[in-house]
């Protein structure tokens, strides 16, 4: 089955086979499917919205993953739609168990899953361990005990300092701005302890030094797996244990971000976290089917990374230093070299990322002019915007790099499309807690949140059937619409249906990377099994090599040469 791009005949239709035929299909059912999977990320809110309140849901989903089968993607990460006031878009749970009314109910949930496990996709769901929502039945209770009680211990409740304990405990800060204490007001009416929440104050920490903690996300993980989940995505799952000196802790300059270089924090990478996914792994080991655990976890190197995917802890780890490498080849070439050192060391596959839901999008990134540090997001007035065409040749040309290594990776949804990040939002639309926590300093991550736009000539581009979505679409959307792409050959859209197509084809996610000669200054050049990769980084065309077959360009060629901000995929004429 070829299906790659006649180039000398560009109007030709891309012969993309449904993935029944493809090798994928025998791949995404084999152990350890996990080593070399495509999954791409649901933003729940923000994918489809099938009940008309303008927020998407799990049938919107469900009605739509067709479509995430043409496209060609082994799995499928749901960020959270457990039960939540949605204070932090559902990082913020209630009930760890359900399903939020905003999202449909669990019976939604199970048909999404058959839908899915139907199609040969496999459904990963996030788990977030680290806090729970203040709405929490605990936290409720522990507003209510006394301190010292069994319900405080639950969360991490200290004394103040100061005279009359007015000051917090220590000077931590939350990720998304000012204090990571807040106090509370005692049951008798006086002003009381105070409680740790390293994000919005209505995310308390949970003390996972407490059995009954642990205890009760082993049934949270048993409840998913028990419903057929092929895995989790851990949020923040490098920040469960604290120091228990609590220490004061002053981050350096790139405090925005959820790691930080240089010494971890006393909240972050503390030896003991990996105790809690050893017993995941037990407990995950108990079900049939190859289940999973994905990390989330900054931290400063993929050395510190890897150590989350050693053989008895989790199976993947998002690799974050990869997506904050500009696209400049000596850096890249470096960030490669290292992943596949470290996570090989450890027998684990490097788990490649662009984008996220907590991330400037790539298709901007790429091309900032100006510093962004992580989590900052930007705004109207961000003075390094880069121009769209610049941004998108870059995404395209990154992501065909990244998708041409070995190991895993992950997609963002509307990445398929271009999307660049809606800088351009309203302040009154803007709903991440960061921005309320700054007063408006860090813009935060609304920019890439912004829900899909499926059909060009639809209301709210037919990403909802009812009334406004929860944040504004650009009217520039319009062009990147998945219908107009769907019919165009050299769209986004269809470059990453013949991506992922090529790559299940040619087993790269299985395959070794060897650099070749051509690899210097700004173009990286490897091969992967047959498929040889050339990727231009700089500002001159580099030459394509002889005797090569074009199988994949993310920009039209003229004659023999690679142009900048280009990625060819090729392969060598026999003989
Ligand atoms: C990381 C998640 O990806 C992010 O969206 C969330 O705000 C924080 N963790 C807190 O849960």
């Amino acid at each position: 089955m070829t299906v790659h791009q006649d180039l000398r005949n560009p109007e030709a239709p891309i012969d993309v086979a449904p993935r029944a035929e493809r090798a994928t299909a025998d791949r995404a059912a084999a152990a350890e499917w996990w080593r070399s999977a495509v999954i791409y990320q649901i933003y729940p809110r923000s994918f489809s919205d099938s009940s008309g309140d303008g927020i998407g849901d799990l049938p919107g989903i469900t009605a739509r993953l067709g479509e995430l089968d043409q496209l060609g993607v082994d799995a499928i990460w749901l960020s959270p739609f457990m039960t939540s006031p949605q204070k932090d878009a559902g990082y913020d749970v209630t009930d760890y168990c359900d399903v939020d009314p905003i999202f449909g109910t669990l019976a939604d949930f199970d048909a999404l899953l058959a839908r899915a496990h139907g199609l040969g996709i496999r459904v990963i769901v996030d788990l977030v361990p680290n806090h729970s929502s203040d709405q929490h039945e605990w936290f409720q209770q522990a507003l209510t005990s006394a301190a010292g009680s069994a319900e405080r211990a639950r969360y991490i409740f200290r004394d103040g300092t100061g005279a009359q304990g007015e000051e917090p405990p220590n000077n931590w800060q939350s990720i998304f701005g000012g204090p990571a204490w807040t106090r509370i007001t005692e049951p008798d009416g006086t002003p009381g302890q105070w409680y740790l929440h390293l994000f919005d104050s209505s995310q308390p920490d949970f003390d996972w030094s407490k059995e009954e903690v642990k205890q009760e996300f082993r049934r949270i993980l048993r409840f998913w797996l028990d419903r057929g989940v092929d895995g989790f995505r851990v949020d923040v799952a490098h920040g469960l244990v604290k120091d228990q000196d609590f220490p004061d802790y002053t981050p350096d300059a790139d405090g925005a971000s959820m790691g930080g270089e240089g010494a971890p924090a006393p909240y972050f990478e503390q030896t003991e976290v990996h105790e809690i996914y050893r017993d995941w792994r037990l407990v995950l080991e108990e079900y049939t089917g190859d289940r999973a655990l994905c990390g989330e976890a900054w931290v400063s190197s993929v050395e510190k990374a890897a150590l989350w995917v050693r053989p008895d802890e989790m199976h993947q780890t998002f690799n974050f230093q990869y997506l904050e490498t500009p696209w400049e080849a000596e850096q890249l070439r470096v960030v490669i070299d290292d992943s596949l050192s470290a996570f090989n060391s450890v027998g684990a596959p490097s788990t490649w990322v662009l984008s996220n839901h907590d991330v400037v999008r790539h298709a901007t990134r790429l091309a900032l002019t100006g510093e962004n540090p992580q989590g900052t997001g930007i705004g109207p007035d961000f003075p390094g915007l880069p121009d769209r065409q610049t941004g998108l040749a870059r995404a395209r040309a990154a992501t065909a790099l990244m998708l041409a290594l070995p190991g895993s990776a992950y997609i963002y949804q509307g990445e398929e499309l271009g999307l660049d990040e809606v800088h351009d939002l309203p302040d009154d639309a803007r709903q991440d807690p960061t921005w309320f926590r700054t007063a408006g300093e860090r813009y935060g991550r609304d920019g890439c949140r912004v829900p899909l736009p499926w059909a060009a000539e639809a209301e709210s581009f037919g990403f909802t059937s009812g009334g406004a979505p929860w944040l504004p679409q650009p009217d520039r959307w319009k062009s990147l619409a998945r219908d107009v792409q769907l019919s165009d050959p050299d769209s986004t859209l269809n470059l990453y249906r013949q991506m992922l197509a090529l790559r299940a084809e040619h087993d790269l996610g299985l395959g070794e990377l060897r650099w070749l000669p051509g690899n210097q200054d700004a173009a990286l050049m490897f091969a992967n099994r047959d498929v040889v990769v050339l990727a231009n980084t700089g500002t001159q065309p580099v030459p394509l090599p002889a005797q090569h077959e074009v199988l994949l360009s993310t920009a039209e060629l003229h004659g023999v040469e690679v142009p900048a901000d280009c990625t060819v995929w090729l392969r060598r004429h026999a003989g």
